[in-house]
Parts: C-alpha cells; structure tokens; sequence
C-alpha cells in the first residue's frame, strides 16, 4: 500500500504500513510471508528459531476459547542451520522487513541463532524471551532481569542488525522488564507475547493440551496488551510494536494512542480473516483523514494526559 499516511520508522526499519505479522502464526515459509506482505503488512515476524531442530509437543497443541486461542505448540522449529536457506529466499521475494524471531536456551545460544539469522540477511531480530509453555527459554529467561540482561548485550555484540526484545504479561511488573531490556541495548520491545492459561475437558476430566498449560492470545487478550503498550510508553522512550488481540482498525489506533509506534498481528489472521492487514490499513487511513492527522506518527502516545 502506497500511502504516506501509514509509513513509520521503528527500530532503523522503514515500513510503509505499520501493521506487521506477529511471530508463529504462518509457520515458516517465505511463500507465506510473501502473500501476507502483498495483503498490506508492513513487516513479518519469523516464526521462532533456535540451534537446534525441535518437534514441539504432541496433538492437542491448540484449544479454541471463547475469545481467542490457547496454544502450546512448543517451540517446534527446523533449527537454525535448515531455516537460514528460507531466510535468503524469503529475502530475494519479500519487499518488507524480515524479522526473525530467535529463542535459545542461553545468552550464547540465541546469540549464535542470531548472528546466523543476520548472516543469512534478516532486517531484524526479535527476541523471544516470552514464550509461556517451553522450560528453559522464553518466559524463564524474560522474567529474569539479569538474565535478560546478558542475552540482549550477547545478541547485541553478534549483530549489526537492530534487536527487538519481545516482553512477557506474565511477570510481577512488565515496565521494570521494558527498562532493563532498554537499558541491555534494545531498539524496540513487542509487547506482548500470550498470556499464561489453559483449558480442562469436562468429560475425560482431564486439561487438554498435551502440555497443560499454554499462552492465550486473541481478543481476550487485547485489553491487558494495551495496558501493557500504555505503561512501557510512560516508563521508556523506546519504540514499541503493540500486540495482543487486534482484530479492527480500531484496536490498532487503540494501540497507537497508547504508544505503539506499530503493531503485529496474528490470531486474528489464523481466526477470522487473512485480509486482516489491509482492512485495518484502510480503517486507519480513514481515521486519520476524518481527524485531519497528516501521519499515524502524530497519535503514538497521544491518550497520555500530560
Ligand atoms: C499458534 C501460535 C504460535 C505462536 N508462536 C510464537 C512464536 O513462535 N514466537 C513468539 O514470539 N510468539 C509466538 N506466538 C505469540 C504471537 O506472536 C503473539 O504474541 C500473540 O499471539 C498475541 O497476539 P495475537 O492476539 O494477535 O495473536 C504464537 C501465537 C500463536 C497463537
């Protein structure tokens, strides 16, 4: 979509929507990507890798709630070595930013996920160290800020490329872990991943994911996202990429009036509606003309009484 209207700049990255696939909902195939960029993203997000190959858990690992998805895929990926021949061809057919969303079990792993991930020609990394539902990784390193500290300066020290650090709900004070990702050399956070959940059969009495537990996401999710979106902006100047739950073009300027300078999407796309991305881009568009703005720029942060 050619309108200026839309064009932010987040983290070096030049988008021409801000409307970007979230991490995990497309799987791994620059086909898929390639038909999203041309349904309106600005920008798509990898699903996340790390060294190794990983199966992810057994069936059932996604359960339908009432306002979104609980999932608990965990993790299953082709390892980095087999995913870097997608990332240089993703990269000679996408006309937008490749985002690839590294995990690891250390400082030294997701850093060598990345410098290969950069290697093979992504924009950008994003950092999953959010995931609820994998020991070891996500959430367990996210939620830690010494840790977290250590990944973001090792990531930072094997790339050129900009580092996106993508935050957990599911800690005591999100804003105390914006702050340290900032401060360990983040260029832009994702806020946020799913919220920690799960669902129980009645009849075989039994949870029913295969893991217990997983992430919620979808609309349930997106009055706790904004919140999350609105404290960061108050806390950090560092650009932020909104995410849970938007499904209109009036979550996401919901979103942007928050603080979000973009924003991802993903169950929405897998729910209801792989054109998700175009309609919100015109739904905004409309917006910002009814209300006489010259650029999505001038509403990021704007419901912040001064
Ligand atoms: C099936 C599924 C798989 C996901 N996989 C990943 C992943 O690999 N890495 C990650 O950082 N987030 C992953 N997520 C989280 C999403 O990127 C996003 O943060 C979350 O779903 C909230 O946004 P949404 O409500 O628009 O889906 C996944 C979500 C779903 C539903």
């Amino acid at each position: 979509m050619n309108n200026n209207l839309l064009n932010v700049i987040i983290a070096g990255l030049k988008l021409t929507t801000p409307t970007a696939l979230a991490s995990g909902i497309l799987g791994y195939s620059a086909e898929s990507m390639q038909a999203v960029a041309e349904s309106g993203a600005g920008a798509v997000v990898t699903k996340s890798v790390g060294v190794t190959p990983r199966m992810g858990y057994a069936n059932p690992t996604v359960v339908q709630a009432k306002t979104g998805l609980i999932n608990a895929v965990g993790m299953a990926n082709p390892g980095i070595n087999e995913y870097i021949k997608e990332i240089s061809y993703a990269k000679t057919i996408l006309q937008v930013p490749l985002i690839v969303s590294v995990y690891g079990y250390s400082a030294e792993e997701y850093a060598l996920v990345s410098k290969k991930a950069a290697e093979a020609g992504a924009d950008a990394i994003e950092l999953n160290v959010s995931c609820p539902h994998v020991k070891d990784t996500g959430t367990e390193i996210g939620q830690n800020p010494r840790t977290l500290t250590e990944v973001i300066k090792a990531v930072k020290a094997s790339v050129q490329k900009p580092v996106i650090v993508k935050l957990s709900p599911n800690v005591t004070d999100i804003t105390d872990i914006a702050e340290t990702a900032v401060k360990a050399g983040a260029n832009a956070l994702t806020a946020i991943n799913t919220v920690k959940a799960m669902a129980i059969d009645p009849e075989t009495t039994l949870p029913i994911l295969s893991n217990t537990k997983g992430g919620l996401s979808g609309p349930a999710i997106k009055p706790i996202a904004l919140r999350c979106v609105y404290d960061i902006h108050e806390r950090v100047k560092t650009p932020i990429m909104g995410c849970g739950g938007i499904t209109t073009w009036q979550d996401a300027v919901e979103f942007f009036l928050a603080g979000a300078t973009a924003i991802q999407i993903g169950t929405a796309i897998a729910l209801n509606d792989p054109g998700v991305f175009q309609t919100i881009n015109k739904g905004v568009t409309a917006y910002l003309k009814k209300k006489q703005y010259r650029s999505v720029k001038e509403i990021v942060g704007l419901s912040h009484r001064s």
